[in-house]
């Protein structure tokens, strides 16, 4: 397919494709996206997310009923590859949770468990989103067949170009091309590479736009018009933010975290896995940079780390304590907007087409 080298021309031409107003995504983001977000962003013409990777099939059912009791909008649900089993290492998590006795209250038992990836997937069948999203790897090829089916679009995460051109090869019907500056867990296919395959938005679009014939959505530290318009000026169809909406009230995240994401420098982020033990970029705190000290112990492999650290997440949430808490956060942080969601993301798109020079 010819994707028209206009970027206005080419985001048009992708918005007529999947039913959309607006060319933005919200980004589906596991904790931090609650029905109401995505009703704003779909009601606004742009497309909701449900980022179901620790639902069960009935909480999924629940998110779904309620965006369409508040929207007939599109949205997409996206799932996490599951890892091969971690390899245990009693010795180094016994370290670990010496580490973290400093921060807060460590599990007896640690409760790393996920749902079910075989029920999820039938659960996202049953549901029937527009697209389904994939990241830290590639749907199965018979689970492929069923959304091609059913007539789900299946977009797929890529953070480097030869897992976007995986992506295409297995049959996906756009890239969500992330950048190293995006908030949340990065989404290598082969978790050992995140701090190796470090690659900037402003390099992964173009060069995915040039390596795939499907249309590429940009995600990564946009977070005002200017981004958006560089994104689509990069190659990019549509763009995803996740970061970007978290201040606005239909998120309702931690008022300490939605405090400091306002304060956050990009060099105030930090790339870590000592939260679930898969690398993510969340703000540089007390906890994030001392869990990445020469003399820190190194952080359990996923999803074990994230049972170690479920009991501190828990308290620094009760506490109100920022330093200690999971607070995902990309390199724009400072520029998300404390405004609700839906004049977000029409405000967004209209900058980005003034800065086009499309007349919005
Ligand atoms: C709080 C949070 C949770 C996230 N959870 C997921 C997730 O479950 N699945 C996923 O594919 N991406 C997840 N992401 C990454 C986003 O999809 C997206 O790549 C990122 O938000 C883009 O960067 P930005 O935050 O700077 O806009 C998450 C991001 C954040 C901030």
């Amino acid at each position: 397919m010819d994707h028209p080298r206009n970027p206005i021309a080419r985001t048009v031409a992708f918005c007529d494709r999947f039913g959309l107003r607006l060319p933005i995504l919200l980004a589906p983001m596991s904790g931090a996206c609650p029905p109401s977000l995505s009703i704003a962003v779909a009601n606004a013409g742009g497309l909701g997310a449900c980022g179901a990777l620790m639902m069960s099939s009935d909480s999924l059912g629940e998110w779904v009923g309620e965006f369409r009791a508040g929207t007939n909008g599109p949205f997409q649900i996206n799932l996490w590859i599951p890892d091969p089993p971690p390899a245990r290492d009693l010795a180094r998590e016994a370290a670990v949770r010496q580490f973290l006795a400093q921060f807060g209250p460590t599990p007896d038992v640690e409760s790393a468990g996920l749902p079910d990836f075989g029920e999820q997937c039938e659960a996202l069948l049953a549901a029937a989103p527009l697209v389904a999203s994939s990241v830290m790897g590639l749907f199965p090829p018979a689970f492929v067949a069923r959304l091609k089916a059913a007539g789900i679009a299946w977009f797929a995460t890529a953070t480097t170009v030869a897992e976007a051109k995986a992506a295409e090869a297995a049959g996906a019907d756009a890239i969500i091309a992330q950048g190293m500056e995006a908030g949340g867990h990065r989404g290598c296919f082969d978790a050992s590479r995140a701090e190796l395959d470090l690659v900037g938005l402003v390099a992964l679009v173009p060069a995915v736009a040039d390596a795939v014939n499907i249309p590429v959505v940009a995600a990564g530290a946009i977070a005002d018009g200017r981004g958006v318009a560089a994104a689509l000026a990069l190659g990019a169809s549509a763009v995803q933010i996740g970061t970007g909406f978290l201040r606005c009230p239909e998120a309702d995240i931690h008022p300490a975290w939605a405090g400091a994401l306002a304060r956050a420098a990009p060099e105030g982020t930090m790339l870590t896995r000592a939260f679930s033990g898969r690398a993510g970029r969340g703000l540089a705190t007390r906890y994030t940079r001392a869990a990445s000290a020469p003399d820190a112990p190194a952080p359990a492999p996923y999803p074990v780390q994230r049972g170690l650290t479920a009991a501190m997440r828990r308290a620094a949430a009760a506490d109100g304590d920022v330093e200690r808490m999971q607070a995902w956060a990309g390199q724009a942080a400072a520029l998300a907007r404390a405004e609700p969601a839906g004049d977000v993301a029409r405000s967004l798109w209209a900058d980005a087409q003034e800065l086009l020079g499309a007349v919005p």
